[in-house]
């Protein structure tokens, strides 16, 4: 196909500050640094701050949080995890790997995410813990799912990939799970490539995450001089970032804030000029619940048919602009028939699947090749 435009919008950038270099460059400058962990330790002192009623430690990513948080909660064969079917396949998989079944609940066509409303049919007396991922940065309705947890004694893992500093009610997303897990690969607003960390808000699991988290040993103890040596006490596994990673990962920290307002800048240009669109019924914008902040992670839109999404895509192709699609359903795919089942009826999940389109969004992106893009979306629709 010959492209109409020489412009090349990618999908996506990963964010870079500058700065990573030279913090790199500080670490290697002395080598003791690479094994003293003071990257590491900044970058849970970042965390520290976001959540001070929490412990948070780096993972190597975001799924690897997440199977920490199932082994922490000792999910195991046969027990059920609540969760939307429209989110990333590592919303489920750790929990598939310990033996117990995702039960996929519909989603809120405003945001995306869980329908609260639907998780008190999807319990069962198998049923120990609720999975919620915030798309695109945009908080799940914490007060609500929290208190149907409280009732029924449940877990609940905030999968915040996407959250970092978004807001629910004014305090962080990450706050409110018993655990919550956090991205940083590639894509994420803040990134090392790849990476995540894990919070843990419950004073219960403080003890059984420092054994695993170190190897599945009482290590802490023994560099804190409590025993004399350090042995196997539980499961566990080699979660931390590299010393590398967490400094690269520093470095965007450090600027994670001007990151985030420069994004909200990005997406609040989309939501203006495509809003014309909206009005006349052509398209859907996402609707950002008053007491939610989010991070401008994701800037997507609803056309009215899969036909039409598949055509926009090809269209924006032929002008150089590459728009993408999001998740496919998990309990329609070929191994998620097997290794779940859907609660209730499937109203939202598979039809706003169809009908998604994610526009091109990274940090410093061209206010003019966002122009350009929504020009193109507005030219589309005639
Ligand atoms: C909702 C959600 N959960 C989990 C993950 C897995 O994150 P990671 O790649 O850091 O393992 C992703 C990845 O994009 C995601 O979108």
């Amino acid at each position: 196909m010959e492209l109409k435009s020489n412009t090349q919008i990618p999908f996506h950038l990963p964010t870079l500050t500058g700065k990573e270099a030279m913090f790199i460059q500080e670490l290697l400058s002395d080598p003791a640094l690479i094994n003293e962990g003071i990257y590491a330790s900044k970058v849970e002192g970042f965390f520290g701050s976001l959540y001070p009623k929490g412990i948070s430690r780096t993972t190597k990513s975001c799924t690897q949080a997440i199977e920490l948080a199932a082994l922490l909660l000792e999910i195991g064969s046969g027990d059920e995890v609540i969760m939307p079917s429209f989110t990333h396949v590592s919303t489920a998989n750790p929990f598939v790997l310990r033996g117990a079944i995702p039960v996929f609940v519909d989603i809120t066509p405003d945001t995306m995410n869980i329908d609260e409303a639907l998780i008190e049919d999807a319990i069962t007396e198998k049923t120990k813990a609720i999975i919620t991922p915030h798309y695109g940065g945009v908080g799940c309705e914490m007060d609500t799912i929290t208190e149907i947890a409280r009732r029924h004694n449940l877990a609940v893992i905030e999968d915040n990939a996407h959250g970092i500093l978004a807001t629910y009610k004014n305090k962080a997303l990450g706050s409110f799970g018993d655990i919550s897990c956090i991205s940083f690969d590639y894509q994420k607003n803040i990134t090392c490539h790849q990476g995540g960390a894990i919070t843990i808000n419950s004073k219960n699991l403080e003890n059984k995450f420092y054994n695993s988290y170190d190897f599945g040993t009482n290590k802490r103890e023994f560099l804190a001089g409590n025993v004399k040596h350090y042995e196997w006490m539980d499961m566990g596994s080699n979660y931390p970032l590299s010393e590398l990673d967490a400094t690269f990962l520093c470095a965007q920290l450090e600027e994670s804030h001007t990151i985030t307002e420069n994004r909200l800048y990005s997406w609040n240009l989309y939501y203006e000029t495509l809003w014309q669109l909206c009005l006349a019924e052509k398209i859907v914008l996402p609707k950002i619940p008053a007491y939610c902040d989010h991070n401008g992670h994701i800037f997507y839109i609803h056309v009215t048919e899969e036909s039409q999404r598949n055509k926009l895509i090809s269209y924006l192709a032929n002008e150089g602009i590459v728009a993408l699609s999001h998740f496919q359903p998990l309990h329609s795919s070929a191994f998620g028939e097997k290794a779940g089942r859907f609660s209730g009826t499937d109203d939202f999940t598979t039809k706003l699947s169809q009908r998604i389109i994610r526009l091109p969004l990274y940090y410093n992106m061209k206010q003019s090749d966002i122009s350009f893009i929504s020009e193109k979306v507005i030219a589309f629709f005639g």
